[in-house]
């Protein structure tokens, strides 16, 4: 058995590699058009790999060479499989119809048509990026054009891994979901799974459910994280604590205690996408109030990261110009580093907007990463802005700190729960502010020693008592 995989990202790497590793009888390749991409998966050095995952440079190095390898060569991997997964990006479109909106496809059609040239043989074709619903029938009509419809049979596999957690929700997911028509290549499938996931956690279903399955489990986990933030800001009002109203709700078991921490927004590359995706198919399929639904998820999203920036900025006494804010954490969640929609993003746009200098401390990102995400998002001199000074990218939080007016933790890396925050008070000019995204830091301990603080969800009760109005 051959399994080629086509596009070796985020889920493309570790996912093939999960398969070799725990499926020593397949062979696995797994080939991109990016070369640098590929020389770094095949660096002998694990800590080059593209993806930076807990654990999965062990995972690499077991199979790497022995069944697992990585390939530019696209058209040979291709011609020798028997199951191809397409794992490219599906980016939401930023050109011509639906802009902003649908996902962009093309990368896939352009595998499904590579294929469609390249086999002559019979071939399950495996969906694995994550796309909008009836997209297999796009790359079944492919095939059946160029005569190989009866060769090709397409199945639907998305990916529900998230970063950060990649290695521990591949060896041990929830379930494989498996949408197809046919049932020789579901079984096929699944019998490359059973290999370590137990079979009451392969679910079946028809190829539309499966495809619909995923954009609608990122649409809710999305929910949830809009849901309790937008509790947070009445939180803030009232006096409540959003972390115990989290833990109160969370323990009715209907509810669940996952996914509701309230933070500065949610980021990653398919949140927003998946649910701007599923809204543009709301509204062609002629459903706007479905589509305004999950429009609110977002909505509610880019006030939160709105509201973040500017209570730094109103706490500031309203200026940030030329004052140095260390910022902690670029990377959209701990643990990766993609920044993909990071929520820092959009802060740091807002602050430099208001003429703030940055100081930058991520452990996993690159000056030129948070550059081009800042460009992207509209701060077009970024470049200029770094060789002037006024986005630096420091070595440490301390570093980070040292003679800023306010410290923002916006991803919460484990080490700055651990830092010495008396010392770093010291450094820092007063009033001193630590303004906490992601409700990490203890609160007794930085306000003992000195700082003004603000976490997400935990205002001070206001002294007035609200009235009917
Ligand atoms: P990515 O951008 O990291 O990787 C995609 C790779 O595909 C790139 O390296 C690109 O060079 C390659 N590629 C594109 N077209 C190609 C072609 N024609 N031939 C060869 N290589 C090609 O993307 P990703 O994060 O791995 O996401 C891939 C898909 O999986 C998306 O649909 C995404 O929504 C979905 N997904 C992502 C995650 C995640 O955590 N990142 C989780 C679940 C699902
Ligand atoms: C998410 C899903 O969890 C995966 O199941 C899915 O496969 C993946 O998207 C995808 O399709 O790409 P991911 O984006 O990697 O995974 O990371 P999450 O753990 O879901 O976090 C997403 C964002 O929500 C992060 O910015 C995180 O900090 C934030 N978040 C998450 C909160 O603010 N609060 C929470 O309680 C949970």
């Amino acid at each position: 058995m051959k399994i080629t995989c086509i596009g070796a990202g985020y889920v493309g790497g570790p996912t093939m590699a999960m398969i070799a590793n725990r499926c020593p009888d397949i062979e696995v390749t797994v080939v991109d058009l990016n070369e640098e991409r590929i020389a770094a998966w095949n660096d002998p050095d694990l800590s080059k790999l593209p993806v930076f995952e807990p654990g999965l440079d062990q995972i690499v190095s077991e199979a790497r060479g022995r069944n697992l390898a990585f390939s530019t060569d696209v058209n040979k991997a291709i011609s020798e499989a028997n199951i191809i997964f397409i794992s490219v990006n599906t980016p939401t479109k930023t050109y011509g119809t639906g802009a902003g909106q649908a996902a962009d496809l093309k990368w896939v059609e352009k595998c499904a048509r590579q294929i469609a040239e390249v086999v002559d043989h019979d071939v399950i074709v495996v969906e694995k990026s994550t796309v909008p619903i009836r997209t297999a029938a796009m790359i079944k009509s492919i095939m059946s054009a160029v005569g190989k419809g009866d060769k090709v049979k397409v199945l639907s596999n998305p990916e529900f891994l998230a970063e950060g957690t990649a290695v521990e929700d591949l060896s041990e997911p929830d379930r494989v979901l498996i949408g197809g028509e046919d049932e020789a290549a579901i079984q096929c499938l699944v019998d490359v799974y059973a290999h370590w996931v137990p079979r009451e956690r392969i679910l079946t279903t028809n190829l539309w459910s499966s495809e619909l399955s995923k954009l609608t489990a990122n649409a809710f986990l999305a929910q949830r994280v809009s849901s309790i933030n937008s509790i947070s800001a009445l939180c803030e009002e009232t006096g409540a604590d959003v972390d115990e109203v989290a833990r109160a709700i969370g323990s009715d078991s209907r509810i669940g205690p996952k996914f509701l921490k309230a933070s500065v927004g949610f980021g990653g590359s398919c949140f927003q996408k998946d649910i701007l995706n599923l809204t543009y198919l709301c509204d062609y399929f002629g459903l706007p109030e479905v589509a305004n639904y999950w429009k609110g998820v977002i909505e509610l999203n880019d006030w939160q990261k709105a509201r973040f920036a500017q209570k730094i900025i109103k706490t500031l006494f309203n200026t940030v110009a030329d004052k140095k804010i260390g910022i902690l954490g670029f990377a959209f969640k701990k643990d990766t580093n993609d920044t993909r929609e990071s929520a820092a993003i959009y802060v740091c746009r807002d602050l430099l907007i208001e003429q703030a200098n940055l100081a930058i401390y991520d452990p996993q990102v690159s000056l030129e990463q948070i550059i081009a995400d800042l460009e992207y998002v509209g701060i077009t001199d970024a470049r200029q802005l770094a060789e002037d000074g006024h986005i630096t990218k420091v070595t440490s939080a301390a570093e980070a700190a040292d003679g800023a007016h306010a410290l923002a933790v916006l991803t919460e890396w484990d080490e700055f729960k651990e830092l010495d925050y008396a010392a770093i008070h010291e450094t820092m000019l007063k009033p001193a502010c630590l303004f906490d995204g992601r409700n990490i830091i203890d609160r007794d301990q930085v306000t003992a020693a000195g700082f003004q603080l603000y976490s997400i969800g935990k205002g001070e009760a206001k002294e007035a008592q609200w009235e009917v109005r």
